[in-house]
């Protein structure tokens, strides 16, 4: 069992439409359809599962409601992750109340319009130094030479890492994010197709490996940290190692699992979106042919159609902090719900022809940033410049780039996102 459920990694292998379709389905049903766990997945007790939350009002109630629906234990994972692992994740991400205020007032700081605007040059050059590079090569690997690059040299420059440190941060961010892709996890695709997840036998190896790219991110924001705390620097690494909030310093563990959550948040999602951009706009040539008629004036539209449309981040948990009820569902204290971008970005009740890529769509209230809550993403208006910005410019110096065939989808039930994608001009 079973390519039929979102809970199992064979579901997600499948053709985007035949998942869009059983989403479909569930949005169909009343209430909250419940998953039962048919995977083998190691950390989670065997008869347990998850209410699928699948419609958009669904999504956007139990974002709202978040003392009832916490972010707590853990919000980027279907699985209870054990503490070794927790210690490299256990970010704002997965915190409720006043310990999630604090944080998240920290990091505020640095999406501040006066850095936003600081960065916004440093985007321009960067996009136009990798436009460069595809104007000169014609043909390549789109996700390294042009869809990674920028949103990796982006969050590492708004950290304050220099340049160095770029390969570093995606090979570590691409083994943490993607750590259900046979590339990154190790194990064969034919055993997580069959077995909906990694098993106990690898828990191992698995661990060894995601404990390591932890733990190297961990010790480069612990040494940039003391070099900063020694000279600040306007960065968001000084920021953290210098916070006061309500007279309380960040804790060394803090500051290491945000930086993590950066990483990972800032770089992968991003590099999603420009990749599935060029996807789309490949597909639907009329829709190309409307954007370059006027890119500046519609870019903006485009961008958000495209997170609409492909949902870089399908999901996130949440877990029931006290009984209660969601959509006529009764959910009981400690039961897990996941939050289905994927499935509200095209609920009929919202979006006109949902599956229609449609870069003049408007109003397009999509949840692809998540749900209006305390987690709303604290990123949006960057990944929005940088994408703005980048497309833009591709587009305009480019315009006949195009993908060339499928895109090597990476195999996961958290991250729309793509390892590979062949592009020629
Ligand atoms: C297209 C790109 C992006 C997408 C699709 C995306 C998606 C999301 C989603 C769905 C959430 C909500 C999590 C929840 O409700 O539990 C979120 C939260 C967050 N995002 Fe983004 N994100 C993107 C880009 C970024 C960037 C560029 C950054 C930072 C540089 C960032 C930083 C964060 C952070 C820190 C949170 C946690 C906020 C909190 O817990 O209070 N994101 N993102």
């Amino acid at each position: 069992m079973t390519s039929e459920d979102p809970g199992h990694l064979a579901f997600w292998a499948r053709p985007e439409a035949e998942r869009a379709a059983v989403f479909a389905a569930l949005r169909r049903r009343d209430g909250l359809p419940w998953v039962p766990f048919t995977n083998r997945a190691p950390f989670t007790p065997s008869r347990d599962g998850f209410h699928a939350v699948v419609r958009h009002a669904d999504v956007v109630a139990a974002s709202r409601d978040s003392r009832l629906f916490g972010s707590a234990p853990n919000a980027a994972s279907l699985y209870d992750i054990p503490p070794w692992l927790l210690r490299y994740l256990d970010s704002m991400i997965s915190k409720d109340g006043p310990e999630h205020a604090r944080l998240r007032k920290v990091v505020a700081r640095a999406f501040s319009p006066r850095m936003l605007a600081r960065l916004e040059s440093d985007i321009r050059t960067r996009s136009t130094r990798i436009v460069d590079d595809v104007l000169a090569e014609r043909s390549g690997e789109f996700v390294s030479r042009v869809a990674q690059r920028l949103p990796v040299a982006v969050i590492c420059a708004l950290l304050g890492l220099d340049d160095s440190h770029h390969d570093l941060v995606a090979r570590h961010g691409n083994t943490l994010v993607g750590s259900n892709d046979p590339e990154h996890n190790g194990v064969s695709r034919a055993y997580l197709l069959h077995h909906g997840a990694p098993g106990v036998r690898h828990l191992f190896p698995l661990s060894a490996r995601l404990a390591f790219a932890g733990e190297q991110l961990h010790r480069l924001v612990r040494r940039i940290g003391r070099e900063r705390l020694r000279e600040p620097r306007d960065d968001l690494v000084s920021t953290l190692v210098h916070a006061d909030v309500d007279g309380e310093r960040l804790t060394p563990r803090e500051v290491g699992t945000l930086f993590i959550l950066l990483v990972l948040a800032g770089s992968e999602t991003t590099r999603a979106t420009i990749c599935h951009a060029l996807r789309l706009l490949t597909d639907h040539p009329e829709q190309r042919e409307h954007l370059l008629a006027d890119v500046p004036g519609r870019i903006g539209g485009a961008v958000e159609e495209v997170v609409r449309h492909a949902s870089p981040v399908l999901q996130f948990r949440r877990t029931a902090t006290a009984d209660g009820e969601l959509a006529g569902t009764p959910v009981r204290a400690g039961d897990k719900l996941l939050l289905f971008y994927t499935s509200a970005n095209c609920d009929e009740a919202v979006f006109a022809d949902p599956d229609r890529f449609d870069i003049t769509r408007s109003p397009n209230p999509h949840l692809g940033f998540g749900g209006p809550g305390p987690h709303y993403c604290l990123g949006a208006a960057l990944a929005r410049t940088e994408s703005t910005i980048l497309l833009t410019e591709l587009l305009t110096r480019a315009p006949t780039i195009r993908a060339v065939g499928p895109p090597d989808r990476l195999l996961s039930d958290f991250l729309n996102g793509v390892k590979r994608q062949a592009y020629a001009l």
